[in-house]
Order: C-alpha cells, then structure tokens, then sequence
C-alpha cells in the first residue's frame, strides 16, 4: 500500500453499501474494512491505470461513481504528471439517497457526502451531479469511467450515446461489463470497440474501449 485515506464519519455507511466486495471484513472490525477499503481502491488503481491517458490534466466522467474513492488516486496520478495543472473529476450518481442498495438498483449515493470524502483526501476540483442531469460535463472528455455500475447494473444503452457525445475520438473508456449479458455487449460493440481486457472476474470483465472510426 502507498497511501492512507481518511474516511469521515458519514461516509462509511456509503463506502459499506457501494464497495461490497469487502463487505465480509466488516465482521472484523473497522480497522480491518478499512484496510480492505484501501486494498480494493489500490487493486482497481492498478488495473486501470496502463489504461489511462498519458497526459494531464485530464477531464473524468464517472459514471455511477459513489462516493469516487478512485479518484483519490487519479488525482494523485495526473498531478504528478502535470504538477499545478489539476485534473477535473465529474461524477455522476444519486444524491441524498440513503445508504442501503436496492433490489431495484436505483442510486444509493450522496453528493454532499461525495465532496466531503473526496475534499478531505485532497481531490478538489469535483463536479458531482445526479442521474439525468449529464449535460454538466463540458465535451471533450478525455477518460469515461464506470466501475461496477454503469454496463454492471445498468445497461450500456442508458447512457451509451450521451457518453459518446461527451468523448472524443481519442477518449478511454473503462468499464466493468457484466458476464452473462450478450446483448450489453451487442450494444456497446455497435459504438465501441475493446482495446484490452484489464480484468476478468466471474461476474465482470474490467474493459478498455476506444470509439469506433466514423
Ligand atoms: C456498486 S456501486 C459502485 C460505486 C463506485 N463506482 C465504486 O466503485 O465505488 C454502484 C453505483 O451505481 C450507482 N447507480 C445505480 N443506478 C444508477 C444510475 N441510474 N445512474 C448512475 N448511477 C447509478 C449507485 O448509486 C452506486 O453508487
């Protein structure tokens, strides 16, 4: 592990509910989830970033973010390369929701709580917006982003063509595509076309997409 994460208060029950592959640690206490929290976020950091842009700063979609942990390391990342030239960060999912999912997977998130999380682990330049509301994102997004929500609970045709519009013809796309699902992936190959396989697990393949040529 390279870094710690502060984790306020009003954030876990949020963390708990969206990063539910730890939730067996839970029963061993704080300290243990908490580490299994970092563990997780270093595990997606590393998978995705032979993905990610070469350049800085770069203009993120997220889509179905949460509270966007994954963006702590980001933001670490592109500030590194393109040191007082940050990144901005535009998530995409519920606000003021309570924490607990859903059978329907409708949004389990909270914009305030978002900020808050992401403010006191140093990522600042955060545009959080709920559901419907995607025209806040400027076009020419360099990165689209969606882990284990977006073509993992929703279908890729709900946001494929506004994702599209958002892009540019060099844009990466990484997505957790869930198994099973043929016609998600007939979908997403009528606009998109896979780059690499960055991981794949029973339920999901972690996937790198480009846009396909006109
Ligand atoms: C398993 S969590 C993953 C959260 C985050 N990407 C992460 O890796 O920590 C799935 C997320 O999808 C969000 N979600 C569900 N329906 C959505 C929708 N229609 N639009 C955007 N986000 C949605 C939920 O609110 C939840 O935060």
């Amino acid at each position: 592990m390279t870094r710690d994460i502060v984790i306020p208060e009003a954030a876990r029950p949020y963390l708990e509910a969206q990063r539910g592959a730890i939730s067996d640690k839970l029963a061993e206490g704080h300290g243990a989830w908490a580490a299994a929290l970092l563990q997780s976020y270093e595990d997606d950091f590393a998978q995705i970033k032979p993905a990610l842009p070469d350049y800085a700063p770069v203009n993120v979609l997220d889509i179905g973010s949460g509270l966007g942990g994954i963006h702590i390391w980001l933001d670490d990342y592109f500030r590194t390369m393109a040191p007082g030239h940050p990144s901005t960060f535009n998530l995409l999912d519920g606000d003021n929701d309570p924490p607990t999912p859903n059978k329907n997977w409708m949004t389990h998130s909270n914009r305030g709580v978002a900020l808050s999380f992401l403010e006191a682990n140093g990522v600042h330049r955060v545009n959080y917006r709920r559901p419907g509301n995607i025209g806040f994102v400027p076009r020419g997004v360099d990165l689209v982003l969606s882990l284990q929500a977006w073509c993992f609970h929703l279908e890729p045709r709900f946001y494929l063509d506004q994702a599209l519009y958002l892009s540019q013809p060099d844009t990466v796309f990484v997505m957790d595509v869930r198994a099973g699902r043929p016609e998600w992936n007939e979908q997403l190959a009528s606009k998109l076309e896979i780059v690499k396989v960055l991981a794949h697990k029973p339920k999901y393949r972690r996937i790198q997409f480009r846009r396909k040529p006109a």
